[in-house]
């Protein structure tokens, strides 16, 4: 049973079509048997690197090699496309995010259900070696209680004028901030969302979000402030993390960025310094004699386990790493994002 190879097909030849196919390529327990994609250009460039295309969906769903499929289309179609392949009996990756709406993602779940078949999501992020250093910070407790986490992507150049632009399944919410909030859902993932406040931006898009903004508060007394933006020609750091007894930055996906921890709390009588046209103490600076300095100890990871595990689902040994839970989960927090940044008022849902 070990040595089987599954067959594959992708529907959605665009550039993350390509990133999975390049990837399953290069594995020998998986027979890559084709794609499909609405664009002819995009066909023919499958086609141009050994990938053949099918002529339609329905011939993709009906080839009988096709044990499981990735679906790497625009975020309005993975419903449609999911529900008819399991329908046709595939197991079912959908792209990030796995749909817009709690309510669509209930029927894709009763397909999985009704059907039997494997029905998941690439949450890729939850690999980032970024997002896995500060969890470890934060399960070790490193720093004592990390009690705020402030996480970032800021671009400069707007959203991309593709899909992504435009309504129903463009914005950043739903490219970015799916990835961020699943990333804190799973750090989180003991406790309870207690509200969430949010702003969206339109800065040089009216007609989807080009960035939000979003203040999520926990029943075990963490806050966090995810954001996404598009307009900043200088960035604010990817992570920043505060702790009881230190704190921690990382500024970018290079890893610039350092911890630092407090040697001697009691020691912390300053001198006031001049603020301004001001003086302070309370804010002055700490000296080297009470505060150390680390590098970050990067956690690697590897993203090939998350098509081992799908491997391993199909052949009846292992639970999908990402449940309908999770993704519910994640898709009911996206709502009340919306609704918070609508209604200009904090969502109190417990969940
Ligand atoms: N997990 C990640 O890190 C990650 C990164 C980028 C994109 N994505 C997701 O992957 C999906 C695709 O994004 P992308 O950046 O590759 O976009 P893209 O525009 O590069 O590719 C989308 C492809 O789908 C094709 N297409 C459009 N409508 C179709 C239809 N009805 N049927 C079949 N094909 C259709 C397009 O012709 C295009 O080739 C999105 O859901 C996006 O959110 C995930």
């Amino acid at each position: 049973m070990a040595d089987k190879k599954f067959g594959w097909g992708l529907i959605g030849y665009g550039g993350m079509g390509n990133y999975h196919f390049e990837k399953l390529s290069l594995r020998d327990d998986i027979e890559i048997i084709g794609t499909y994609d609405i664009n002819p250009e995009r066909q023919k460039i499958a086609e141009s690197k050994g990938l053949h295309a099918f002529s339609s969906a329905e011939e993709l769903l009906n080839d009988e090699r096709i044990d499981f499929i990735t679906i790497a289309t625009p975020n309005e179609f993975h419903k449609d496309y999911a529900i008819r392949a399991m329908e046709a009996g595939k197991a079912v990756i959908s792209e990030k995010p796995v749909t817009m709406s709690s309510e669509e993602l209930d029927e894709m779940i009763k397909c999985s259900e009704r059907t039997g078949k494997l029905f998941t999501v690439h949450q890729n992020r939850r690999w980032d070696p970024d997002y896995l250093t500060i969890k470890k910070l934060y399960d070790t407790n490193k720093l004592g209680r990390l009690f705020r986490f402030e996480h970032r992507v800021h671009g400069s150049r707007g959203v991309p004028g593709d899909w992504r632009n435009r309504q129903p399944g463009g914005g950043m919410l739903y490219d970015w901030g799916v990835h961020l909030l699943d990333q804190m859902l799973m750090m989180m993932s003991g406790s309870k969302v207690i509200s969430v406040y949010s702003t969206l931006t339109h800065i040089s898009n009216d007609e989807v979000d080009d960035g939000f903004t979003a203040l999520i508060k926990f029943d075990n007394d963490t806050e966090w402030l995810i954001e996404v933006s598009t307009n900043n020609f200088i960035s604010l750091p990817l992570w920043y993390v505060l702790g009881e007894n230190g704190s921690a930055v990382i500024n970018d996906w290079d890893f610039n960025g350092k911890i630092s921890m407090v040697t001697d709390w009691e020691n912390k009588d300053a001198v006031p310094v001049v603020a301004g046209v001001g003086l302070t103490k309370t804010m002055a600076p700490r000296t080297d004699d009470s505060i150390d300095d680390y590098t970050m100890e990067i956690v690697k990871s590897d993203w090939a386990e998350y098509y081992d595990n799908i491997l391993d689902v199909l052949r009846g040994e292992a639970e999908p790493l990402i449940t309908h839970t999770q993704q519910r989960r994640l898709l009911k927090l996206i709502e009340n994002i919306f609704k918070s940044a609508e209604e200009n008022k904090v969502i109190d849902e417990i969940f």
